[in-house]
């Protein structure tokens, strides 16, 4: 495992110093405490040039999920995003790419039927510009997150579709020209590779129609905005990224504007990695589309202490590093998004019990040979190896 603990003092910038957390105790907060011994005491000032930003320098967009709303808002914390200063340096600094992790969700843009509340959507959007990054829109139509009054209203199918249109037309239409890529329709398979047609009201109420729709609302609302299909479990090549092929296949025969493929990338030690990521998102390269990693995260049994052992931060690393690899050697896959930085405010822990440490730095700021992993990949492909005080 390479350390990198020379950085000196003068590389260390006003504003990395101004970043530091004010009390960072290792292994604090709420996520999975580092283990003791391990090396990793990175200072909290970094360098400008050993960031995942400047390691990816062209190559592709690194992201991140900002966080907020979701299970953030029954966690004993504040807002993240509005108020946690060293977390908000560290998005700026480290990614060149946000999403937001629910602020533009259904529930959260539709306190009610004739309302939207654009706050904290706007605020992401300010701030990936002011920091010179793009912004990857999250998500339009969905099963998951939509507001009460929406799922059980008493809505005709005329109506809906009428909420629906006008939704995705102010939506998109507010940050026409702005926005990089949107996920324009999340998760309409389930789990044996058939449409939702009970749990997602749009495609029970509507039809599988409305898909065609929703791209063709989206695209004339933006016609600059990249258009995605998003889904998880479609890593590799399964008999759910089949169906997706085929569809997208069919939507593009029609003139659907259907723009992109992704993958979220929700991963698990549990289980093998799948080792045709690379092969999968090439044959949708193949189809003139673009493709991306959306929301990658990598998480792992936890011990009875909640402690990663040094051998299981070892094989989070190595599903991080091949991810990234897979990403970097598809051509027009220009994106790869990290589901969140920091394990206190990651949504693994509470979506799957007894897991955790999914995300590449420790709750202190100090990286996890993951972020290594990823950061070597970056700078591999990019040739952008970082400040030469950091010079291993
Ligand atoms: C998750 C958020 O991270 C949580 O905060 C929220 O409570 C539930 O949703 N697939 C998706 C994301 O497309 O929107 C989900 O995000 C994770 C799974």
């Amino acid at each position: 495992m390479r350390r990198r603990e020379t950085l000196t003092a003068g590389a260390v910038t006003a504003t990395m110093a101004a970043a530091a957390p004010a009390a960072a105790a290792p292994g604090g907060g709420r996520g999975p405490k580092k283990p003791p011994g391990n090396g990793h005491s990175t200072p909290p000032g970094l360098a400008k040039k050993d960031t995942l930003a400047f390691a990816a320098g062209d190559t592709l967009k690194i992201g991140c999920a900002v966080a907020g709303g979701g299970h953030h808002t029954e966690a004993d914390y504040p807002d993240p995003f509005t108020s946690d200063q060293p977390y908000r340096e560290v998005l700026a600094r480290e990614f060149t790419s946000l999403s937001a992790e629910n602020q533009m969700k259904w529930d959260y843009l539709r306190p009610a039927a004739a309302t939207y509340d654009f706050t904290d959507a706007d605020a992401i959007m300010d701030f990936a510009e002011a920091h010179g990054q793009v912004v990857r829109g999250h998500t339009l139509m969905w099963h998951n997150q939509n507001p009460t009054w929406l799922e059980e209203g008493d809505f005709a199918p005329a109506q809906l579709r009428d909420l629906l249109q006008e939704h995705i037309a102010t939506v998109v239409g507010r940050y026409a020209g702005r926005m990089q890529q949107w996920d324009v329709v999340n998760e309409i398979l389930d789990d044996d590779a058939a449409l939702r047609t009970t749990g997602n009201i749009w495609l029970r109420e509507l039809g599988p129609g409305i898909i065609a729709d929703c791209f063709r609302w989206a695209h004339e609302a933006d016609p600059d905005a990249l258009l995605f299909f998003n889904d998880y479990n479609v890593d590799g090549l399964n008999p759910k990224s089949d169906a997706y092929y085929t569809l997208i296949q069919d939507l593009l025969a029609e003139g659907v504007p259907v723009h992109g493929f992704s993958t979220q990338g929700h991963l698990s030690t549990r289980y093998g990695f799948p080792s045709d990521l690379a092969e999968n998102l090439q044959r949708f390269a193949d189809l003139g589309l673009q493709t991306a990693i959306t929301e990658l995260d990598v998480r792992m049994d936890l011990p009875e202490d909640g402690e990663p052992t040094p051998e299981m931060l070892e094989k989070q690393a190595e599903y991080y590093r091949r991810v990234t690899e897979a990403a970097l050697s598809v051509k027009g896959c220009s994106s790869l998004t990290l589901w969140g930085v920091l394990d206190k405010y990651s949504w693994v822990p509470g979506t799957f019990p007894g897991e955790g440490a999914a995300t590449v730095l420790w709750d202190d700021f100090s990286r996890k040979p993951a972020y290594y992993a990823v950061q070597d990949a970056l700078a591999e492909a990019s040739g952008r190896a970082g400040h030469p005080a950091l010079a291993r």
